[in-house]
Protein backbone atom coordinates (compact mmCIF):
# COMPACT_ATOMS: atom_id res chain seq x y z
CA UNK A 1 0.00 0.00 0.00
CA UNK A 2 1.24 3.31 -0.83
CA UNK A 3 2.27 5.10 2.42
CA UNK A 4 0.16 8.11 1.74
CA UNK A 5 -2.76 5.91 1.71
CA UNK A 6 -1.58 4.08 4.61
CA UNK A 7 -0.97 7.42 6.80
CA UNK A 8 -4.79 8.60 5.38
CA UNK A 9 -5.93 5.33 7.02
CA UNK A 10 -4.14 5.82 10.31
CA UNK A 11 -4.85 9.61 10.89
CA UNK A 12 -7.05 9.89 14.06
CA UNK A 13 -7.75 11.96 17.49
CA UNK A 14 -5.65 11.79 20.35
CA UNK A 15 -9.15 10.76 22.18
CA UNK A 16 -8.70 8.00 19.98
CA UNK A 17 -5.75 7.18 19.76
CA UNK A 18 -5.37 6.69 23.87
CA UNK A 19 -8.13 4.70 23.66
CA UNK A 20 -5.16 1.85 22.75
CA UNK A 21 -3.62 2.13 25.89
CA UNK A 22 -4.90 -0.59 28.72
CA UNK A 23 -4.93 -0.65 32.35
CA UNK A 24 -1.55 -2.24 33.50
CA UNK A 25 0.32 -1.21 30.44
CA UNK A 26 3.48 -0.05 30.03
CA UNK A 27 3.97 3.26 28.40
CA UNK A 28 7.00 5.10 27.24
CA UNK A 29 6.81 8.37 26.20
CA UNK A 30 9.23 10.77 23.92
CA UNK A 31 12.31 12.30 25.74
CA UNK A 32 12.92 15.92 26.57
CA UNK A 33 11.58 18.63 23.54
CA UNK A 34 9.67 15.61 22.10
CA UNK A 35 7.19 15.38 24.50
CA UNK A 36 3.80 14.60 23.26
CA UNK A 37 1.81 16.75 24.43
CA UNK A 38 -1.79 16.36 23.15
CA UNK A 39 -1.10 12.57 23.26
CA UNK A 40 -0.30 12.73 27.27
CA UNK A 41 -3.06 15.43 27.89
CA UNK A 42 -5.54 13.33 26.36
CA UNK A 43 -4.45 10.26 27.73
CA UNK A 44 -4.12 11.99 31.54
CA UNK A 45 -8.17 12.79 30.88
CA UNK A 46 -9.14 9.47 29.94
CA UNK A 47 -7.64 8.41 33.61
CA UNK A 48 -10.39 6.51 34.95
CA UNK A 49 -10.74 4.30 32.11
CA UNK A 50 -7.01 3.01 33.35
CA UNK A 51 -5.94 1.35 36.59
CA UNK A 52 -1.95 0.90 37.24
CA UNK A 53 -0.43 2.42 33.69
CA UNK A 54 3.16 2.57 34.27
CA UNK A 55 4.71 5.23 32.46
CA UNK A 56 8.71 5.56 31.51
CA UNK A 57 9.59 8.96 30.51
CA UNK A 58 13.47 10.35 31.22
CA UNK A 59 13.13 14.06 31.04
CA UNK A 60 9.80 15.31 31.06
CA UNK A 61 10.03 18.98 29.21
CA UNK A 62 6.35 18.77 30.01
CA UNK A 63 4.19 19.42 32.77
CA UNK A 64 4.13 15.40 33.53
CA UNK A 65 0.58 15.37 34.61
CA UNK A 66 0.68 11.80 35.29
CA UNK A 67 2.13 12.33 38.22
CA UNK A 68 0.18 14.84 39.91
CA UNK A 69 -1.23 13.84 43.32
CA UNK A 70 -5.04 11.84 42.65
CA UNK A 71 -3.21 10.31 39.70
CA UNK A 72 -1.62 7.30 42.06
CA UNK A 73 -4.41 5.06 40.55
CA UNK A 74 -3.86 5.22 37.41
CA UNK A 75 -0.33 6.25 36.76
CA UNK A 76 2.99 5.40 38.19
CA UNK A 77 5.54 7.15 36.90
CA UNK A 78 9.29 5.68 36.55
CA UNK A 79 11.50 8.03 35.59
CA UNK A 80 15.26 8.33 34.72
CA UNK A 81 16.31 11.96 34.88
CA UNK A 82 14.36 14.05 37.78
CA UNK A 83 13.52 17.08 36.32
CA UNK A 84 11.47 20.77 37.58
CA UNK A 85 8.28 18.88 36.64
CA UNK A 86 9.01 15.24 38.30
CA UNK A 87 11.04 16.10 41.27
CA UNK A 88 8.22 16.60 43.78
CA UNK A 89 6.11 13.30 42.91
CA UNK A 90 9.90 11.45 42.89
CA UNK A 91 10.15 12.98 46.77
CA UNK A 92 6.64 12.62 47.71
CA UNK A 93 6.92 8.70 46.32
CA UNK A 94 4.22 9.14 43.68
CA UNK A 95 7.00 8.58 40.94
CA UNK A 96 9.90 6.51 41.68
CA UNK A 97 13.35 6.94 39.57
CA UNK A 98 15.22 3.86 37.93
CA UNK A 99 18.94 4.56 37.40
CA UNK A 100 20.26 3.30 34.45
CA UNK A 101 23.41 4.79 32.07
CA UNK A 102 21.95 6.87 29.19
CA UNK A 103 24.14 4.45 27.28
CA UNK A 104 22.40 1.54 28.18
CA UNK A 105 18.81 3.13 28.29
CA UNK A 106 17.65 1.33 24.86
CA UNK A 107 18.68 -1.95 25.91
CA UNK A 108 16.64 -1.14 29.61
CA UNK A 109 13.77 -0.07 27.42
CA UNK A 110 13.90 -3.34 25.15
CA UNK A 111 14.67 -5.51 27.61
CA UNK A 112 13.33 -4.87 30.94
CA UNK A 113 10.45 -2.19 30.09
CA UNK A 114 9.27 -4.20 27.63
CA UNK A 115 6.38 -1.14 26.34
CA UNK A 116 3.10 -1.83 25.48
CA UNK A 117 2.72 1.91 24.37
CA UNK A 118 5.17 3.76 22.71
CA UNK A 119 3.88 8.05 22.84
CA UNK A 120 6.06 9.87 20.05
CA UNK A 121 6.21 13.60 18.54
CA UNK A 122 8.06 13.51 15.27
CA UNK A 123 8.10 15.92 12.25
CA UNK A 124 6.43 15.32 9.61
CA UNK A 125 6.92 12.61 7.03
CA UNK A 126 9.28 12.93 3.79
CA UNK A 127 8.52 12.32 -0.09
CA UNK A 128 8.97 8.64 0.68
CA UNK A 129 6.98 8.73 4.22
CA UNK A 130 9.61 8.97 6.74
CA UNK A 131 9.56 10.97 9.80
CA UNK A 132 12.54 12.31 12.03
CA UNK A 133 13.02 11.56 15.79
CA UNK A 134 14.13 14.83 15.32
CA UNK A 135 14.78 16.64 18.53
CA UNK A 136 15.16 13.02 20.79
CA UNK A 137 16.51 10.23 19.12
CA UNK A 138 18.08 8.53 22.50
CA UNK A 139 15.60 5.90 23.90
CA UNK A 140 12.49 7.18 21.98
CA UNK A 141 13.61 5.59 18.84
CA UNK A 142 14.17 1.98 20.80
CA UNK A 143 11.17 2.99 22.21
CA UNK A 144 8.80 2.39 19.24
CA UNK A 145 10.56 0.06 17.83
CA UNK A 146 10.19 -2.39 20.96
CA UNK A 147 6.33 -1.52 21.62
CA UNK A 148 3.55 -3.22 20.33
CA UNK A 149 1.75 -0.01 19.49
CA UNK A 150 2.75 3.12 18.37
CA UNK A 151 0.58 6.55 18.65
CA UNK A 152 2.59 9.48 16.46
CA UNK A 153 1.81 12.99 17.28
CA UNK A 154 3.10 14.45 13.96
CA UNK A 155 4.08 18.28 13.71
CA UNK A 156 5.26 20.46 10.93
CA UNK A 157 7.08 22.51 13.69
CA UNK A 158 9.62 19.55 14.86
CA UNK A 159 12.62 19.73 12.43
CA UNK A 160 13.39 16.83 10.28
CA UNK A 161 17.15 16.09 11.63
CA UNK A 162 19.27 13.33 9.80
CA UNK A 163 21.17 10.27 10.78
CA UNK A 164 19.88 7.32 12.49
CA UNK A 165 16.81 9.12 13.36
CA UNK A 166 13.64 7.96 11.04
CA UNK A 167 10.57 6.45 11.55
CA UNK A 168 8.27 5.11 8.64
CA UNK A 169 4.60 5.93 9.24
CA UNK A 170 3.60 2.52 8.47
CA UNK A 171 5.29 1.49 11.96
CA UNK A 172 2.67 4.07 13.52
CA UNK A 173 -0.65 2.51 14.74
CA UNK A 174 -2.50 5.96 15.50
CA UNK A 175 -1.14 9.19 14.10
CA UNK A 176 -2.45 12.64 15.27
CA UNK A 177 -1.68 15.78 13.41
CA UNK A 178 -0.65 18.77 15.59
CA UNK A 179 0.65 22.21 14.84
CA UNK A 180 2.22 24.30 17.63
CA UNK A 181 5.74 25.17 18.92
CA UNK A 182 7.91 23.20 20.23
CA UNK A 183 8.91 23.38 23.33
CA UNK A 184 12.20 25.88 23.66
CA UNK A 185 15.02 26.18 26.62
CA UNK A 186 16.52 29.73 26.46
CA UNK A 187 20.17 29.81 26.87
CA UNK A 188 20.96 31.01 30.63
CA UNK A 189 22.35 34.14 32.00
CA UNK A 190 25.78 33.54 33.02
CA UNK A 191 26.89 34.74 36.40
CA UNK A 192 30.86 36.16 37.19
CA UNK A 193 31.52 32.99 38.77
CA UNK A 194 30.08 30.90 35.99
CA UNK A 195 32.32 33.09 33.43
CA UNK A 196 35.43 32.17 35.33
CA UNK A 197 34.77 28.73 35.62
CA UNK A 198 34.06 28.55 31.71
CA UNK A 199 37.74 30.32 31.36
CA UNK A 200 38.76 27.59 33.58
CA UNK A 201 37.45 25.10 31.78
CA UNK A 202 38.14 26.35 27.96
CA UNK A 203 42.27 26.65 29.22
CA UNK A 204 41.95 22.60 29.43
CA UNK A 205 40.62 22.84 25.17
CA UNK A 206 42.61 22.64 22.40
CA UNK A 207 42.37 23.72 18.78
CA UNK A 208 40.82 20.70 16.92
CA UNK A 209 39.09 18.93 20.17
CA UNK A 210 35.41 17.42 19.84
CA UNK A 211 33.59 18.40 22.88
CA UNK A 212 30.90 16.94 24.73
CA UNK A 213 29.08 19.45 26.46
CA UNK A 214 26.86 18.21 29.51
CA UNK A 215 23.74 20.54 30.85
CA UNK A 216 23.56 23.38 33.07
CA UNK A 217 25.03 26.83 32.75
CA UNK A 218 28.25 25.86 32.63
CA UNK A 219 28.75 24.38 29.14
CA UNK A 220 27.23 27.27 27.64
CA UNK A 221 29.41 29.23 29.97
CA UNK A 222 32.58 27.21 28.19
CA UNK A 223 31.14 27.48 24.86
CA UNK A 224 31.16 31.41 25.60
CA UNK A 225 34.84 31.39 26.60
CA UNK A 226 35.87 29.42 22.72
CA UNK A 227 35.26 32.18 20.49
CA UNK A 228 38.93 32.63 19.13
CA UNK A 229 39.36 28.73 19.05
CA UNK A 230 39.93 26.75 15.83
CA UNK A 231 38.93 23.39 14.25
CA UNK A 232 36.49 22.26 16.72
CA UNK A 233 33.83 19.02 16.74
CA UNK A 234 30.86 18.32 18.96
CA UNK A 235 30.08 14.59 19.45
CA UNK A 236 27.35 15.22 22.39
CA UNK A 237 24.70 13.54 23.97
CA UNK A 238 23.20 16.98 23.58
CA UNK A 239 23.85 20.33 22.29
CA UNK A 240 22.21 23.82 22.27
CA UNK A 241 22.10 27.13 20.46
CA UNK A 242 25.49 27.95 22.22
CA UNK A 243 27.00 25.26 19.72
CA UNK A 244 25.21 27.81 16.89
CA UNK A 245 27.26 30.38 17.91
CA UNK A 246 30.52 28.82 17.56
CA UNK A 247 29.60 27.20 14.25
CA UNK A 248 28.11 30.59 12.61
CA UNK A 249 31.45 32.25 13.83
CA UNK A 250 33.69 29.29 12.35
CA UNK A 251 34.88 27.91 15.25
CA UNK A 252 33.26 24.40 15.36
CA UNK A 253 33.79 23.03 11.73
CA UNK A 254 34.13 19.14 12.46
CA UNK A 255 36.56 19.13 10.12
CA UNK A 256 39.58 17.25 12.15
CA UNK A 257 37.19 14.64 13.94
CA UNK A 258 38.14 11.24 13.41
CA UNK A 259 34.50 10.04 13.08
CA UNK A 260 31.52 11.89 11.74
CA UNK A 261 33.93 14.37 9.83
CA UNK A 262 32.29 17.30 9.36
CA UNK A 263 29.25 16.57 11.50
CA UNK A 264 28.05 17.56 14.48
CA UNK A 265 26.50 14.48 16.65
CA UNK A 266 24.15 14.21 19.25
CA UNK A 267 21.12 11.73 20.77
CA UNK A 268 18.70 14.90 22.24
CA UNK A 269 18.79 18.45 21.61
CA UNK A 270 17.56 20.95 23.89
CA UNK A 271 17.35 24.96 22.52
CA UNK A 272 15.60 28.04 21.39
CA UNK A 273 13.78 27.84 18.03
CA UNK A 274 17.39 29.08 16.27
CA UNK A 275 18.83 25.66 16.95
CA UNK A 276 15.75 23.94 15.86
CA UNK A 277 16.17 25.79 12.33
CA UNK A 278 19.50 25.22 11.88
CA UNK A 279 19.48 21.82 12.65
CA UNK A 280 16.67 20.85 10.26
CA UNK A 281 17.30 19.16 6.99
CA UNK A 282 20.95 20.03 7.37
CA UNK A 283 23.74 17.44 6.27
CA UNK A 284 26.25 19.21 8.59
CA UNK A 285 24.38 17.59 11.82
CA UNK A 286 23.92 13.59 12.46
CA UNK A 287 21.58 12.17 15.28
CA UNK A 288 21.37 8.89 16.48
CA UNK A 289 20.34 6.22 19.45
CA UNK A 290 22.00 6.90 22.67
CA UNK A 291 23.47 3.36 23.00
CA UNK A 292 25.73 4.44 19.55
CA UNK A 293 26.25 8.23 20.92
CA UNK A 294 27.04 7.46 24.51
CA UNK A 295 28.68 3.74 23.77
CA UNK A 296 32.32 4.54 25.72
CA UNK A 297 33.65 2.56 22.68
CA UNK A 298 32.14 4.78 19.78
CA UNK A 299 33.22 7.99 22.05
CA UNK A 300 36.33 6.70 22.47
CA UNK A 301 36.84 6.68 18.84
CA UNK A 302 37.19 10.45 18.31
CA UNK A 303 40.69 11.52 19.06
CA UNK A 304 41.05 14.76 21.64
CA UNK A 305 37.46 13.89 22.84
CA UNK A 306 37.23 16.68 25.61
CA UNK A 307 34.02 16.15 28.08
CA UNK A 308 32.61 19.04 30.17
CA UNK A 309 30.26 17.89 32.61
CA UNK A 310 28.71 19.57 36.10
CA UNK A 311 28.15 17.95 39.50
CA UNK A 312 26.43 18.99 42.80
CA UNK A 313 29.47 17.57 44.97
CA UNK A 314 33.08 16.15 45.30
CA UNK A 315 34.86 14.79 48.60
CA UNK A 316 38.46 14.80 49.58
CA UNK A 317 39.16 11.48 47.49
CA UNK A 318 37.60 12.91 44.57
CA UNK A 319 34.13 10.67 44.74
CA UNK A 320 31.90 12.97 42.09
CA UNK A 321 28.00 13.38 43.39
CA UNK A 322 25.75 14.73 40.13
CA UNK A 323 22.45 13.59 40.51
CA UNK A 324 20.76 14.08 44.36
CA UNK A 325 21.47 16.01 47.38
CA UNK A 326 21.90 13.43 49.74
CA UNK A 327 18.63 11.73 49.29
CA UNK A 328 16.79 14.44 47.54
CA UNK A 329 17.07 13.29 43.67
CA UNK A 330 17.62 16.60 41.56
CA UNK A 331 18.57 14.90 38.08
CA UNK A 332 20.38 11.65 36.62
CA UNK A 333 23.68 10.61 35.72
CA UNK A 334 22.38 11.33 32.25
CA UNK A 335 25.10 10.20 29.66
CA UNK A 336 28.11 11.83 32.69
CA UNK A 337 29.80 8.17 32.92
CA UNK A 338 29.86 7.16 29.76
CA UNK A 339 31.27 10.18 28.89
CA UNK A 340 34.28 10.13 30.93
CA UNK A 341 35.22 6.61 30.47
CA UNK A 342 35.01 7.40 26.47
CA UNK A 343 37.37 10.41 27.09
CA UNK A 344 39.27 8.41 29.30
CA UNK A 345 40.01 5.97 26.32
CA UNK A 346 40.26 8.63 23.31
CA UNK A 347 43.68 9.75 22.26
CA UNK A 348 44.70 12.61 23.55
CA UNK A 349 41.08 13.04 25.48
CA UNK A 350 40.15 14.82 28.80
CA UNK A 351 37.77 14.49 31.14
CA UNK A 352 36.61 18.07 32.89
CA UNK A 353 33.89 18.33 35.98
CA UNK A 354 33.18 21.90 36.47
CA UNK A 355 30.97 23.57 39.64
CA UNK A 356 31.49 26.70 41.28
CA UNK A 357 32.89 26.15 44.62
CA UNK A 358 29.60 26.82 46.61
CA UNK A 359 25.56 26.39 46.83
CA UNK A 360 22.85 27.31 48.71
CA UNK A 361 24.02 31.26 48.08
CA UNK A 362 27.65 30.67 49.10
CA UNK A 363 26.56 28.98 52.58
CA UNK A 364 27.41 24.74 51.57
CA UNK A 365 30.88 23.93 49.92
CA UNK A 366 30.85 21.97 47.17
CA UNK A 367 34.18 20.12 47.87
CA UNK A 368 33.28 18.29 51.25
CA UNK A 369 34.98 15.94 53.76
CA UNK A 370 32.23 13.26 53.21
CA UNK A 371 29.11 13.33 50.42
CA UNK A 372 25.85 13.87 51.94
CA UNK A 373 24.35 10.50 53.25
CA UNK A 374 22.07 8.75 50.81
CA UNK A 375 23.39 10.69 48.14
CA UNK A 376 24.65 8.84 44.96
CA UNK A 377 28.19 8.69 43.26
CA UNK A 378 27.94 9.15 39.59
CA UNK A 379 31.82 9.68 38.79
CA UNK A 380 34.17 7.37 40.50
CA UNK A 381 37.27 8.12 41.73
CA UNK A 382 39.31 5.89 39.61
CA UNK A 383 37.39 7.44 36.26
CA UNK A 384 37.67 11.08 37.53
CA UNK A 385 40.00 13.40 35.99
CA UNK A 386 40.03 17.26 35.86
CA UNK A 387 37.92 19.05 38.58
CA UNK A 388 37.48 22.73 38.19
CA UNK A 389 35.86 25.88 39.97
CA UNK A 390 36.31 29.46 39.86
CA UNK A 391 39.47 29.12 41.78
CA UNK A 392 41.36 26.60 39.22
CA UNK A 393 42.05 23.06 38.33
CA UNK A 394 42.69 19.93 40.04
CA UNK A 395 43.98 17.02 38.45
CA UNK A 396 42.97 14.16 39.90
CA UNK A 397 43.93 11.26 37.17
CA UNK A 398 46.01 8.63 38.80
CA UNK A 399 47.01 10.77 41.96
CA UNK A 400 47.01 9.21 45.42
CA UNK A 401 44.80 10.20 48.28
CA UNK A 402 46.38 12.74 50.06
CA UNK A 403 47.69 14.88 46.70
CA UNK A 404 43.93 14.95 45.72
CA UNK A 405 43.02 16.16 48.75
CA UNK A 406 45.64 19.04 48.47
CA UNK A 407 44.57 19.93 45.07
CA UNK A 408 40.89 19.89 45.66
CA UNK A 409 41.64 22.04 48.65
CA UNK A 410 43.26 24.71 46.30
CA UNK A 411 40.01 25.11 44.16
CA UNK A 412 37.55 25.19 47.22
CA UNK A 413 35.87 28.30 48.27
CA UNK A 414 38.71 30.36 50.83
CA UNK A 415 35.88 30.03 53.45
CA UNK A 416 36.20 26.00 53.80
CA UNK A 417 39.37 25.61 53.50
CA UNK A 418 40.36 25.42 56.80
CA UNK A 419 37.80 22.94 57.75
CA UNK A 420 38.55 20.87 54.64
CA UNK A 421 42.78 20.99 55.40
CA UNK A 422 42.11 20.04 58.78
CA UNK A 423 40.04 16.71 57.70
CA UNK A 424 42.57 15.96 55.02
CA UNK A 425 45.51 16.23 57.96
CA UNK A 426 43.60 14.36 60.32
CA UNK A 427 43.02 11.20 57.86
CA UNK A 428 46.50 11.53 55.98
CA UNK A 429 48.52 13.29 57.82
N1 LIG B 1 24.43 21.20 48.30
C1 LIG B 1 23.11 21.52 48.37
N2 LIG B 1 22.35 21.81 47.28
C2 LIG B 1 22.97 21.80 46.08
C3 LIG B 1 24.33 21.50 45.95
C4 LIG B 1 25.07 21.20 47.11
N3 LIG B 1 26.36 20.89 47.06
N4 LIG B 1 24.65 21.59 44.63
C5 LIG B 1 23.52 21.90 43.97
N5 LIG B 1 22.52 22.05 44.84
C6 LIG B 1 21.13 22.38 44.51
C7 LIG B 1 21.00 23.79 43.96
O1 LIG B 1 20.85 24.73 45.02
C8 LIG B 1 19.75 23.65 43.12
O2 LIG B 1 18.61 23.61 43.97
P1 LIG B 1 17.25 24.39 43.59
O3 LIG B 1 16.82 23.80 42.25
O4 LIG B 1 16.34 24.06 44.71
O5 LIG B 1 17.66 25.83 43.48
C9 LIG B 1 19.87 22.26 42.53
O6 LIG B 1 20.73 21.55 43.42
C10 LIG B 1 20.45 22.23 41.11
O7 LIG B 1 21.71 22.86 41.14
P2 LIG B 1 22.22 23.82 39.96
O8 LIG B 1 23.62 24.16 40.29
O9 LIG B 1 21.26 24.94 39.73
O10 LIG B 1 22.09 22.82 38.73
P3 LIG B 1 22.50 22.96 37.21
O11 LIG B 1 21.30 23.29 36.42
O12 LIG B 1 23.72 23.80 37.00
O13 LIG B 1 22.88 21.44 36.92
C11 LIG B 1 23.65 19.29 37.68
C12 LIG B 1 23.91 20.80 37.65
C13 LIG B 1 24.83 18.61 38.35
C14 LIG B 1 22.39 18.98 38.46
C15 LIG B 1 23.57 18.83 36.20
O14 LIG B 1 24.74 19.15 35.54
C16 LIG B 1 23.34 17.33 36.09
O15 LIG B 1 22.23 16.90 36.23
N6 LIG B 1 24.42 16.53 35.88
C17 LIG B 1 24.30 15.08 35.83
C18 LIG B 1 23.98 14.56 34.46
C19 LIG B 1 25.05 14.83 33.46
O16 LIG B 1 26.16 15.23 33.77
N7 LIG B 1 24.77 14.60 32.21
C20 LIG B 1 25.78 14.82 31.19
C21 LIG B 1 25.27 14.91 29.85
S1 LIG B 1 23.79 15.90 29.66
Amino acid sequence: MDWRTYYRDHLTTAEEAVQRIQSGNRVIIGHACTDPGVLVDAMVANADAYRDVEIFHMLPMGKAPYTAPGMEPHFRHISGFAGGSTRKAIAEGRADLAPVFFSRYPDYVRNQVQPDVAMIHVSTPDEHGYCSYSLAVDYTKAGAESAKVVLAQVNPQMPRILGDSAIHVTEMDAIIEVDYPIVELPPPVISEVEAKIGANCASLVKDGDTLQLGIGAIPDAVLAELGDFNDLGIHSEMFSDGVVDLIEKGVVNNQRKTIHRGQSVYTFLMGTRKLYDYVHDNPAVWGGPVDYVNNPLIIAQNDNLVSINSCIQVDLQGQVVSSSVGLRQISGIGGQADFIRGAAMSKGGRSILAFPSTAKGGQASKVVPFIDQGAAVSTSREDVQYIVTEYGIADLKGQPLKERAKRLIAIAHPNFRDELTAEAQRRYG
